[in-house]
């Protein structure tokens, strides 16, 4: 049932707000003011490192953790796709807590690293959506996302459920080994309680991207460019678009460009810069400013301040709403989600059935 939807895709945008707000009041209770893990919970000052390990999108909700466990918690965390990690026989150290994505619970390559760690980890974790998968079954502490059924190929709730549940253990981590103090906790899960309503403003406002998508649709060729935590988002976003528009797609990290990339454009190649007016925000324009001399048509995805500060130029813009930075990759995975839309909705391709795609891949 699409619920008045054309696509699956379409409704499960929709209904991240109400998916993450399930997800949230699961972790941190109807007072929101403090996060508890089921089970037994995670004894985080027990461990030395993290190692993530997925496929596919989950992957990239995985280097977004990267970012939040590194800064958050100060701890060293490895991420790698479940193809490569299962056949490296990477060493695992005793206090490695091997913790792995998958919105089905069945994917084979997942699934297989998850094993090949079990006798070696101080813990297997698993951030699931399928509460009776094998990944779930076969991890001594499963997290569900509380997505609900994803049908669509291309995942969109499970994405930004995957990433609230790994934040929410990167400040919980944070708590436990002291590097986050009582204020700065405070702060952001009061911005998470308020992510909900924040994101629904971004779906409702999709109009943009909308109307962008005649254009893109006609695009050979599109670059994503991010820093920092936009720069996994980046890689999403160009991921949403190959899968369900057929356009090529590719992203960088914005500093990568001039190792290279930068070759690639011309006025043909519309250029997706996604950034928050962070810490990071005036490198990335300069990026974007060098893209702009060699005739690229950027899309600047920024809040209001960052569209203001860096409008002269670009080709168009997505304002997004205001939020503590930390927490902009499960905004800004709207846009990134929306221009794929739209780009394959008017590209007329089969958006929730693209071709090749199996929604899960339980074979190699
Ligand atoms: O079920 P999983 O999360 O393990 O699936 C991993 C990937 O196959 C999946 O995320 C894939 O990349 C999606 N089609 C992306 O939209």
């Amino acid at each position: 049932d699409k619920a008045g939807h054309r696509h699956f895709m379409a409704k499960e945008i929709a209904e991240q707000p109400q998916v993450l707000g399930e997800a949230l009041r699961f972790y941190l209770g109807e007072a929101g003011d403090r996060i508890t893990l089921p089970g037994d919970g995670i004894d985080f000052t027990k461990l030395e490192r993290l190692t993530l390990v997925a496929c596919g999108t989950a992957y990239y909700a995985c280097l977004t953790a990267k970012y939040w466990f590194e800064q958050i918690a100060r701890m060293p965390v490895e991420v790698d796709v479940a193809s490569e990690f299962r056949y490296r026989e990477p060493p695992v150290t005793p206090g490695t807590m091997a913790l792995f994505v998958s919105q089905s619970g069945e994917t084979a390559d997942t699934l297989a690293a998850l094993r090949y760690c079990r006798d070696k980890a101080e813990t297997v974790v698993s951030v699931v959506n399928v509460a009776e998968s094998s990944i779930a079954r076969e991890s001594d502490l499963a997290l569900p996302i509380l997505a609900g059924t994803e049908i669509g190929v291309a995942s969109t709730k499970a994405f930004s459920c995957q990433l609230t549940v790994l934040l929410l253990l990167a400040i919980e981590a944070g708590r436990q080994r002291g590097t986050l103090d009582a204020d700065r906790l405070a702060d952001l899960l009061s911005a998470l309680r308020g992510l909900p309503s924040v994101i629904g403003r971004a779906i409702d406002d999709g109009a943009t991207a909308e109307a962008l998508s005649l254009q893109l649709a006609e695009a050979q060729d599109v670059l994503f460019l991010g820093r920092g935590l936009m720069y996994p988002l980046a890689l999403e976003g160009a991921l949403k678009m190959k899968e369900i528009s057929y356009i090529h797609a590719e992203a960088y990290a914005s500093g990568e460009l001039k190792h290279g990339p930068i070759a690639l454009i011309d006025k043909h190649v519309p250029v997706v810069v996604m950034a928050p007016r962070d810490a990071l925000f005036d490198k990335t324009v300069s990026n974007m400013q060098e893209v702009m001399a060699r005739g690229g048509q950027v899309l600047l995805i920024s809040d209001h301040a960052g569209i203001t500060a860096a409008q002269d130029g670009i080709w168009r813009s997505i304002e997004m709403p205001q939020v503590d930075p930390v927490l902009s990759p499960i905004l800004y995975a709207i846009p990134a989600q929306l221009i794929a839309y739209h780009t394959a909705v008017a590209k007329g391709t089969d958006v929730d059935q693209p071709r090749n795609l199996a929604k899960s891949v339980t074979v190699e």
